[in-house]
């Protein structure tokens, strides 16, 4: 290998299927290609090729939930490595004593173990373990800092499962990524292996993606919100009598399990309902294009399985070799972050960008000649205010009432409960809309850190610093790339890693979306600008 090539897999974490860019995910692709070959064809000489060979190379699988596949894939994969494999027996584990995930993955680090398995009900744990595992390698000069993969976390994602699924299309696809039609079925509400696929199908360069549940399982909206952004072709349907009610229907169908463990009482009340609007029957067969394949992460229920049973030995089945190649996927995955393939690649060169997170959120604005008239509008009662600031267009378009508990909200952010002044609502340019206004009379910087507070809690509006009776400063502030180290943040998501009710000590960090909203960066929630802040929840 070229001295000056390193290996771009080594060490990585895989929390999320957007870890791994889509090159990389071709490159990993093609190896199991190759792989799966060696497998079937017992060639010995080319398995090894893939094995880490290291009896001191450890591998750990943690799942904190049920799982046969995910987990018995990697065991399975890790033995094939020859490594050391080991599994935390969560029952009797120090998480019953209340130890935290970091704490418990730090000690596990430090006993030689490189590579972590984890399922969790927990969203975001493997990117907060990421964060904490290099810290303390690093600390303790760790020959090797952990790696972490997410083997399913809640209702986030499930970033192995998206491999073999996409490795399963290509299959099938004869490794074209052109085009890929493909149906969503079921309960697409709860299911993460659909809910990675808003990222993961950008493998494919024409994506049309038909989600078929009813109301009650719907795809959430953040997720809608992805694939549209990814610019998929998307279309909604309640349920699969509807879909075969019409003519183009795809000829791959991936079903997802209604999760009932996850439902609420409501909902569990209707199950039958539910699932029959996302269980295939016999009289659907002759609408189906020639070769469509069904797919299924599994496991079905054996009582009520969406894809029924009488569908096994049929040219449809498509979800048993997608099972067999989970163990080829991972395989190929423990090799790459071990590093025993992938010196070869060489990531594709990617345009200078700049740093996004260094991007100006606090725009200076010329004053206008007549900034003394402008002062005008914004008094301290009856007076004109001489000195202060004075926060306007605060969220134009909005009711008065919703902007009135908006401004509370902005006050109390900025600590600026205490001080003299007012709020008010006036109307906006337009006719019938309104924009709220906050003032403070008294001399007060703001400092950078009430910038960015201001710039993420109020958006869109104007900040003016009056002097002397006259505007001598104006900027208009836009959401910051991401905002983090403030202490009353909060992702609004229970069962996220840093949510407070986890009592993990993970503070609350969000990136800006591309529709302008803050994501978790650890769940990827999507929040409004409203929706951030602990005293708003
Ligand atoms: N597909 C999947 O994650 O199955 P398990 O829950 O059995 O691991």
């Amino acid at each position: 290998m070229d001295a000056n090539i390193r290996n771009v897999f080594v060490g990585r974490s895989l929390c999320v299927i957007d870890d791994l860019s889509i090159a990389e995910r071709t490159y990993l692709f093609s190896k199991v290609k190759e792989l799966k070959t060696a497998i079937e064809n017992g060639d010995q000489t080319a398995m090894d090729r893939f094995r880490i060979n290291d009896k001191d190379f450890g591998i750990y699988e943690v799942f904190l939930e049920d799982s046969t596949r995910t987990r018995e894939s990697f065991r399975n994969a890790a033995n094939f490595h020859h490594a050391k494999v080991s599994e935390l027996s969560a029952d009797s584990s120090s998480f019953n004593k209340g130890e935290s995930f970091a704490d418990t993955f730090n000690t596990l680090a430090g006993y030689s173990n490189t590579i972590f398995i984890i399922r969790s009900k927990v969203e975001g744990v493997c990117r907060w373990l990421e964060d904490e595992g290099s810290a303390f390698a690093q600390r303790n000069r760790l020959w090797r800092k952990p790696a972490f993969i997410n083997a399913g976390d809640g209702k986030h994602e499930h970033p192995t499962q998206e491999l073999l699924d996409e490795f399963t299309f290509l299959e099938d696809n004869g490794w074209s990524t052109d085009n890929l039609h493909i149906a969503l079925v079921g309960d697409l509400f709860h299911g993460r292996t659909v809910h990675s696929k808003a990222d993961g199908l950008k493998l494919f360069k024409h994506v049309k993606v038909d989600l078929i549940a009813p109301t009650e399982l719907a795809m959430p909206d953040s997720y809608v919100e992805k694939m549209r952004e990814n610019g998929f072709s998307l279309r909604m349907f309640s349920s699969i009598d509807e879909y075969v009610g019409q003519e183009d229907i795809a000829r791959k169908w991936y079903f997802t399990r209604p999760q009932l463990e996850r439902m609420g009482d409501r909902i569990l009340q209707r199950q039958g309902e539910l699932r029959s609007a996302i269980t295939f029957r016999k009289d659907f067969i002759d609408r189906m294009p020639e070769g469509t394949k069904f797919y299924h992460p599994l496991p079905r229920h054996k009582e009520h399985p969406t894809i029924p049973t009488f569908l096994d030995d049929t040219s449809f089945n498509g979800w048993e070799r997608q099972s067999i190649n989970g163990m080829y996927v991972r395989i190929v995955l423990l090799s790459l972050i071990g590093g025993k393939i992938g010196d070869e690649f060489v990531p594709p060169a990617t345009m200078e960008t700049g740093d996004a997170n260094d991007e100006e959120y606090i725009i200076s604005v010329p004053v206008s000649g007549d900034a003394a008239k402008a002062v005008k509008n914004y008094s301290e009662g009856v007076h004109p205010i001489r000195d202060g600031i004075v926060i306007d267009h605060i969220c134009r378009g909005d009711s008065p009432s919703e902007i009135r508990n908006h401004m509370r909200l902005i006050s109390s952010v900025l600590n600026l409960d205490e001080a003299k002044g007012g709020e008010w609502v006036s109307t906006g340019k337009t006719p019938g809309s309104f924009k709220g206004i906050i003032f403070r009379p008294g001399a007060r910087e703001l400092t950078r850190k009430e910038l960015k507070r201001l710039a993420a809690v109020a958006p869109g509006c104007t900040l003016n610093i009056i002097k002397d009776g006259k505007v001598a400063a104006k900027y208009r502030t836009h959401m910051p790339p991401r905002i983090y180290n403030f202490d009353d943040l909060s992702c609004t998501n229970e069962a996220c890693i840093s949510h407070p009710s986890q009592s993990e000590g993970v503070p609350a960090l969000f990136y800006r979306t591309a529709d302008n909203r803050f994501a978790c960066a650890y769940c990827g929630k999507s929040h409004s600008f409203k929706e951030i802040w602990k005293s708003k929840n």
